[in-house]
């Protein structure tokens, strides 16, 4: 596991365009180098708040969804609301405050076990900085819900992919290709993330075909380093801290995946 570096630092956006539905904002860093499947918090440094005051809003959780060889990292970030349309808004020259990196990431596959990376909408993000670790070994199952979301799938190599209305791919549900592959051969690891009715899903299917799985969820973070227990989610041992004992949980430890 990378350990951050203790305070947040102030970095410039060096980048920003948009992919179909996402936008891709890029940030010169000099902090550690993350390992996939941690997460950083991100906030603007102007413009960060609501209201006439301008209050400022809790900085949010992004998975790091590239690491270039200069230092820069990449984020994928999809518009739901108030703290990532003003993400999304950031260009060239804008700064953001970024602590990280944070939480425990993928861990390798287990001996002779084939990756398989199973990623809906934006949860794309983590699974492409683990396909750079991984290589050509790894096979990719992308889900959209449209066109749109699907122009995604272009930041990953060679995904096969699924829409929820047939424009792009298979019509119907990522976790429909999953399954096909799992009954074709079991001897595989999955990684997954994307919404919490997916990773349920691929959760129980993996434990079907008795296959491990490591899963990237989410839940509300206010501080991101065990400080405020705003990110508990239920496991058969109790309950954990995501952003200290995950983001990335082993499905084995899971009852079911919850909503977040
Ligand atoms: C470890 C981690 C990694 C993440 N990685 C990414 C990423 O790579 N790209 C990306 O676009 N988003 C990512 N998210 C989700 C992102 O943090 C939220 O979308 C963001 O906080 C929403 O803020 P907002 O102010 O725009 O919207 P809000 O008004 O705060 O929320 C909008 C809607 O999203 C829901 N929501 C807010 N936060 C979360 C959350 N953490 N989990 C589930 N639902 C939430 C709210 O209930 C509401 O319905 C990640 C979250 C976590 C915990
Ligand atoms: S986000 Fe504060 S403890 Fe996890």
């Amino acid at each position: 596991m990378t350990f951050a570096p203790l305070g947040r630092r102030r970095v410039p956006v060096t980048a920003r365009r948009a992919v179909g539905a996402y936008v891709v904002v890029a940030v010169a860093d000099d902090g550690p180098a993350p390992e996939a499947g941690q997460f950083y918090m991100l906030a603007a440094v102007e413009r960060w708040g609501g209201g006439t005051d301008e209050r400022p809003f809790l900085p949010r959780a992004f998975s790091v969804a590239r690491r270039h060889d200069d230092g820069t990292l990449d984020f994928v970030l999809e518009d739901v609301g108030p703290g990532t349309e003003r993400l999304c808004e950031l260009g060239e020259g804008d700064e953001v405050w970024l602590l990280g990196p944070l939480g425990r990431g993928f861990e390798r596959p287990r001996q002779a076990r084939r990756p398989i990376l199973v990623g809906g909408g934006v949860g794309i993000a983590p699974l492409m900085i683990w396909q750079d670790v991984l290589g050509a070994s790894a096979l990719v199952l992308l889900g959209f819900r449209d066109a749109a979301h699907a122009e995604g799938a272009a930041l990953l190599r060679g995904g096969r992919v699924a829409t929820d209305d047939g424009s792009v791919g298979h019509r119907g549900l990522v976790t429909e290709l999953l399954a096909f592959e799992l009954g074709c051969d079991a001897r595989a690891e999955v990684y997954a993330c994307g919404p919490p009715p997916m990773l349920e899903a691929v959760r129980a299917l993996c434990a079907e075909h008795d296959v491990p799985a490591q899963l990237a969820l989410e839940s509300g973070m206010a501080c991101g380093f065990g400080a405020c227990f705003g990110c508990v989610v239920p496991t058969k041992d109790g309950y954990v801290r995501l952003c200290v004992d995950g983001p990335v949980l082993d499905a084995a430890t899971l009852d079911r995946v919850e909503a977040a």
